[in-house]
């Protein structure tokens, strides 16, 4: 308690405001995380629903002026996710840069068949990317205050998104190539309405077939500044994978009744993939024929790469079938037959 001392004109009343005080913090071994201040009444952990509906950061005492935000969600779990604070943290300290962390001067004159496919893919690449940066950019909003780590990842995962579209379209013209056919598919993801259907869609499914796709592009890469630029991506990729693992691992386990809303998300999006001509991997056919002659080595080679392409559509069922384990949600009945059976004996 402060004792204000009475000065005419003064208001001095928030010396004693109605919130806790007295709290300490020391650095961890990251330094000051938000771990390290997210205590007692300041932490998110005991509580499920926004305690206050007007625009006020957690733990602060609301101004009775307040306005509210219409717009924003009022539980918990419409948008959080248990590691949204530590990867969050994590984004920050692995943030890399397309101008001057890949060694662009590795890329040499390639056959043109490569170099087209290269740029294709990476056409096809800029596009996906754009949307995924998009898609939750239109959530942050939509955050409450009370549950802000969610819109401070999703504020990170814009930012890789960026990065991403950049450095693809970057390798695009370094080294004599050009832009390629794109636009087809995947708006209708923009169509997407609920934070949690996105994370759904965005982070438990087409990010994950993306992450598959990058470390396939590393596999396929014809030189160092281009194993990177998909090293350095896949590794961005992991947290928006993380995001909507614990995302909608909360969900179900805490909201249970919106388990067969989740699945009706996913029965759509797996048709669309498996009605896709590249089953599975992208809506675009341009680029696995593109992946197939990097894969190969070139145009004459492309049986020997559409091996190589499958197996990582496989591998892109098994990752999926994997994330859909963990967050508790069995598919093993009602995958779409054509991705059920990349995935083998491993259904
Ligand atoms: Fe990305
Ligand atoms: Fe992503």
């Amino acid at each position: 308690m402060v004792t204000a001392p009475d000065i005419p004109g003064l208001n001095l009343d928030w010396l004693n405001v109605d919130t806790e005080q007295g709290m300490t913090a020391e650095p961890g071994r990251s330094g000051m995380t938000l771990q390290q201040i997210n205590q007692s009444m300041y932490g998110a952990d005991d509580f499920d629903e926004v305690r206050n509906r007007v625009m006020v950061p957690r733990g602060s005492a609301p101004d009775p002026r307040s306005a509210i935000h219409a717009r924003q969600y009022h539980y918990k779990g419409d948008v959080w996710s248990e590691s949204a604070m530590l990867l969050y943290e994590e984004a920050q300290q692995r943030q890399w840069a397309s101008a001057e962390d890949i060694p662009w001067h590795e890329v040499k004159e390639l056959p043109d068949d490569l170099e087209m496919a290269m740029c294709t893919l990476c056409t096809f690449l800029t596009q996906v990317e754009f949307i995924a940066g998009d898609i939750p950019g239109r959530f942050l909003e939509q955050v409450p205050a009370d549950f802000f780590e969610a819109q401070l990842f999703l504020g990170t995962q814009v930012m890789d998104e960026a990065r991403h579209q950049d450095v693809f379209r970057k390798r695009i013209f370094v080294n004599g190539g050009g832009m390629s056919e794109a636009g087809f598919g995947a708006v209708a993801l923009l169509a997407i309405d609920d934070f949690t259907e996105m994370t759904a869609v965005l982070h438990l499914f087409a990010e994950g077939l993306v992450q598959s796709l990058f470390r396939m592009g590393e596999l396929i890469s014809q030189n160092d500044a281009e194993k990177r630029m998909f090293r350095l991506s896949a590794q961005d990729e992991s947290r928006h994978l993380a995001f909507g693992v614990t995302h909608v691992k909360y969900v179900v386990e805490n909201e249970p009744w919106r388990k067969e809303e989740l699945h009706a998300h996913l029965d759509l999006q797996e048709r669309v993939a498996a009605q896709s001509q590249q089953a599975s991997l992208t809506t675009n056919p341009l680029t696995g024929e593109a992946l197939a002659i990097l894969a190969g080595g070139g145009i004459e080679h492309m049986d020997e790469g559409y091996k190589m392409v499958m197996q990582m559509r496989r591998k892109q069922m098994v990752e999926y079938s994997h994330r859909l384990k963990v967050v508790g949600l069995d598919r093993s009945e009602r995958m779409a037959p054509e991705l059920r059976e990349l995935l083998g004996d491993v259904a």
